[in-house]
């Protein structure tokens, strides 16, 4: 009801949002994730269907329900994110990085779950895993950015200290024109959350509040900024 009397400033507005964990296999079974609930990616991807965009959304695995008219494509690894990513790329306006992706994947996963070995507790030793690294989706996508700055690179990371300091770095890194940090760690899985904007001009916190009021204004700031691109 809320979002009915919204104005929707993202009408004619096509955005692909990732979110949630990855999940990187070791065995059939088993497998390498983290704590990422999804909730602020689903939030964001909300918001933005609200404000009136076209909705794309690549979700790891989390036990959210799709939001209302927003298009749900389920994957599991970082890569498969990235296969995703780069198939629904063409013509978004918009691109929001929220998934907290795998930053390695394991490079001999077993085809059998792996047993354990006889000889017990102390001195028998676990299974030999390697990894490597799992493709930047968000670098690899903000590096396509046009002249006309299509797609709108939105980035975000959750920084255990100096966050001031590394969410300015990261977002000059990372070449996006906006990056979103996460005060504190124990966003994971709540319900609110503080964030940070960081851009060319520096950074705006935006208060304690649900994760939904967040997501739309987050929808709304991106809206103003792309607004100054010229299509
Ligand atoms: N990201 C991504 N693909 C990856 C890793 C990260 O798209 N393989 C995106 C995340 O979705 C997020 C942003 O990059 O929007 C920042 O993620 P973060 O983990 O904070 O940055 P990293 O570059 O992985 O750096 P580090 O974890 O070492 O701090
Ligand atoms: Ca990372």
């Amino acid at each position: 009801i809320v979002a009915a009397f919204q104005p929707k400033v993202m009408a004619g507005k096509r955005i692909l949002i990732t979110a949630g964990p990855t999940f990187e296999a070791i065995d059939p079974v088993r497998g390498i994730t983290n704590l990422s609930s999804g909730k602020m990616g689903y939030a964001v991807a909300r918001a933005a269907r609200e404000a009136g965009a076209d909705v794309t959304l690549i979700s790891g695995p989390t036990a959210l329900p799709t939001p209302h008219g927003v298009a749900r494509i389920d994957v599991q690894s970082a890569q498969q994110m990235m296969d995703a990513v780069n198939r629904h790329i063409d013509g978004q306006h918009v691109f929001i990085a929220v998934a907290a992706v795998a930053d390695w994947r394991v490079v001999n996963p077993s085809t059998q779950k792996v047993k354990k070995t006889e000889g017990g507790a102390g001195g028998a030793k676990g299974p030999d895993l390697q990894f490597e690294q799992n493709p930047d989706i968000l670098a690899t996508i903000a590096a396509r950015t046009t002249l006309a700055g299509y797609p709108y690179c939105v980035g975000f990371a959750a920084e255990s200290e100096n966050l001031l300091e590394y969410g300015s770095a990261k977002r000059e890194r990372k070449g996006i024109p906006l990056l979103v940090g996460n005060i504190g760690h124990h966003t994971f899985g709540q319900d609110d959350n503080t964030i940070v904007l960081f851009d060319e001009h520096g950074h705006t916190i935006l208060p304690q509040a649900p994760k939904l009021t967040l997501a739309r204004q987050l929808i709304s700031e991106i809206s103003k900024r792309i607004s100054k691109h010229s299509l």
